[in-house]
């Protein structure tokens, strides 16, 4: 790409928001005047950084109704201040009914950590991918296709990310007050569109290790 295919894609986007604007406005006249009054979306969504996978237009949901955070391969680190902090942000103060963490076939990732490349700084990131492989090696190791061996390792890295996010202090305080509180597992499949629902979805601890849990009293 040339310096001018670069700036013409540059100023693609920014008339591409016009567009945007225009057709939202023709919509609805107030469309953005009402936006503008505040927030109060019902659902946090943790997902993949992928391009592909843009959570309000697969979910068919409109800006203001899905609180977004995204990362490499949509995990729930402890130690990851800024999903943290987005967490806390949705629970305490948004008051989201659900937390979504969903994940995607075919995730660069995903297939990164299943690699034994290094890659550099993103190695750090990508071996809490292999931490799931190692707790699950015996039914991944079992799958030998590869491509069937990575969307099963997706599909258990989203199930250990949700039992993280169970673990957390956010969400923890949040079902000890009683608030009405789900977490959930879903993949999208980047091949048809379509997500699926991992039924995890948890709304206490009850299911939880006791040495997880912590003690409200
Ligand atoms: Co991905």
């Amino acid at each position: 790409m040339n310096e001018d295919q670069m700036i013409e894609l540059y100023q693609s986007l920014l008339a591409g928001n016009r567009i945007w604007v225009d057709t939202k406005l023709k919509e609805n006249a107030n469309f953005f005047h009402e936006l503008a009054k505040g927030q109060n979306p019902p659902v946090l969504w943790i997902g993949c950084a992928d391009s592909r996978v843009p959570a309000n237009e697969i979910t068919n949901t409109k800006p203001g109704e899905v609180f977004v955070h995204r990362n490499l391969a949509n995990m729930v680190v402890h130690t990851d201040i800024n999903m943290l902090s987005v967490l806390d942000f949705a629970v305490t103060q948004l008051g989201v009914k659900h937390v979504i963490v969903c994940g995607h076939y075919n995730c660069g990732g995903i297939n990164a950590a299943l690699s034994s490349t290094h890659f550099g700084l993103i190695d750090n990131w990508l071996r809490n991918i292999k931490d799931v492989y190692r707790l699950h090696q015996e039914e991944l190791d079992a799958i030998k296709e590869p491509e069937g061996r990575s969307r099963r390792l997706v599909e258990l890295n989203v199930i250990e990310q949700v039992y993280n996010l169970s673990k957390t202090s956010a969400v923890q305080n949040a079902w000890d007050e009683n608030k009405p509180l789900m977490i959930h597992g879903w993949v999208y499949d980047v091949a048809n569109g379509i997500i699926k629902d991992l039924m995890v979805s948890r709304k206490n601890n009850s299911k939880m290790a006791d040495i997880y849990k912590f003690d409200f009293e």
